[in-house]
């Protein structure tokens, strides 16, 4: 059976007797031993918390065009960053990590991949990479910090195009270990400033205590 397109650059394949997610890409090395298939990378809803919201049906809104430009927040060796370097090919994605043992990992996959930019940085400073960054479609954030909900309203404030899309995986024990994930959830969600929250979902069984959130920016 041919691959199914299920978004844009975004692929159901039938291997081993299962449906499985992958992108296709240019690049024929894997990138964390990931199995490869006619030019096609399985991508793992156990390595990575946005394959895991695709498989979960999570892709409502989340057209990514093959130029699109992607501020990903949290980039740490590559392994979601290469999926999403696949889907936007022909645009860019700003990998923002601020580990530098990561960031030397990174920057061997960027060796490759002419379509990431890898920046060292905190992303709780958006005004560091300002000279680098131009006002994205996306903004994705996988950060496991107390604040990362003021982190990813920061973010958009600055990068995000109007109407362009936040994504962040939420991770509510970062937050607060001791209160109850829905009750953590329930209360950041109201943090995020000049977003409206379209859908969020948990990760389950892939991730624990984590939700994915889509929220779009407001048209000015
Ligand atoms: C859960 S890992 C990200 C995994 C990655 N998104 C993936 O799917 O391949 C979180 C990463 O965020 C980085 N990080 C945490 N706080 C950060 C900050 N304030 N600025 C930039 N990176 C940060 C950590 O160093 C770590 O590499």
């Amino acid at each position: 059976m041919p691959p199914e397109e299920v978004l844009p650059g975004v692929y159901l394949l039938e291997t081993d007797g299962q449906r499985k997610l992958a992108t296709k890409s240019r690049d024929l090395e894997p990138v964390y031993g990931e199995r490869m298939i006619n030019g096609y990378r399985l991508w793992d809803p156990t390595r990575s918390k946005l394959a895991a919201l695709l498989l979960k049906g999570g892709g409502k809104g989340l057209h990514l065009p093959r130029d699109a430009k992607v501020l990903y927040l949290g980039a740490a060796t590559g392994t979601t960053v290469s999926h999403v370097s696949d889907i936007v090919a022909d645009g860019l994605v700003y990998a923002v990590e601020f580990s530098p043992r990561a960031m030397r990992d990174l920057i061997r996959l960027c060796e490759r991949r002419e379509n990431i930019v890898p920046i060292l940085a905190d992303a709780a400073r958006p005004e560091g990479y300002c000279v680098l960054v131009e006002p994205v479609d996306m903004v994705y954030q996988d950060i496991a910090q107390r604040n990362q909900v003021e982190i990813a309203s920061l973010n958009s404030e600055r990068y995000l195009k109007p109407g362009g899309v936040l994504i962040l995986m939420m991770k509510t024990r970062s937050i607060d270990v001791t209160a109850a994930p829905d009750a953590v959830y329930n209360s950041e969600i109201k943090k995020l400033a000049g977003l409206s929250l379209s859908w969020s979902m948990d990760l389950l069984p892939y991730h624990m205590d984590h939700w994915a959130v889509l929220a779009r920016k407001f048209d000015s």
